[in-house]
């Protein structure tokens, strides 16, 4: 991403937090309800995840590459009474060991990510056989036209929204790989926060005994 974009982002996402607040706040309620033990955070942002921690969650690591949005999360997180570390790194290469992870969170994040199959490989790498991936992500509509209009606007809207994209297919792929047995998946229209089309899906999945 380019200077500006990084910048531009940095400004703009902590003045979306209130919409994204009202629009997702009880969906994220719900998501870390699940989160136990070891955590890692993928995508941590400036930290509005950190409201929700139960206190189930053990330990908890926040990885995300921008530093300055990760510097308010670590503002936010010094709050937290577990154990926390957060750590400036991709999901495509997460900074702990196989197995070593009981839950991985993942909100508004896989839309952003450069390689969002490789994090997703990574999240099973880490993860505890049984371990949970808890997703909260916008994803491609099942409409055609609306995913048609999706690919589009993503065209423009990646440029100025920190790499976001609006057509992927998350919790397809997710369901779709072999190596995660999916618990729940529900899909809801968001159409108050200031995209359009916006499916936010929950997708509650277990990593399954054997390798991928
Ligand atoms: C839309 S924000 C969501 C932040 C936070 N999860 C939330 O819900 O508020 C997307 C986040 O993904 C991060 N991100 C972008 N590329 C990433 C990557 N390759 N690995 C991990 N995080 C990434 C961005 O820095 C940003 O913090």
């Amino acid at each position: 991403m380019a200077l500006w974009q990084d910048r531009w982002f940095a400004w703009i996402y902590p003045r979306t937090e209130p919409a994204l607040e009202r629009e997702l706040g009880s969906l994220r309620r719900e998501l870390w309800a699940a989160a136990r033990g070891r955590t890692l955070l993928v995508g941590a942002g400036t930290g509005l995840d950190l409201a929700y921690v139960p206190a189930s969650v053990t330990e908890l690591t926040l990885v995300d590459p921008h530093p300055g949005l990760l510097a308010t999360a670590r503002a936010r997180a010094r709050r937290l009474s577990m154990p926390w570390r957060a750590v400036q790194g991709r999901g495509e290469a997460l900074p702990v060991d196989d197995a070593s992870q009981d839950t991985v969170v993942a909100t508004l994040v896989l839309c952003s990510v450069e390689d969002p199959r490789r994090v997703l490989a990574e999240a099973h790498r880490v993860l505890r056989p049984g371990g949970a991936l808890l997703a909260l992500e916008h994803v491609a509509s099942e409409r055609p036209w609306e995913r048609r209009l999706q690919g589009v606007l993503t065209g423009l809207w990646r440029h100025v929204a920190g790499g976001c994209r609006l057509d992927r297919p998350t919790d397809v792929w997710i369901a779709g790989d072999p190596g995660w047995s999916v618990k729940r998946r529900r899909r809801e229209r968001h159409l108050g926060v200031p995209w359009v089309l916006v499916h936010a899906v929950r997708v509650d999945a277990e990593r399954g005994h054997a390798d991928r």
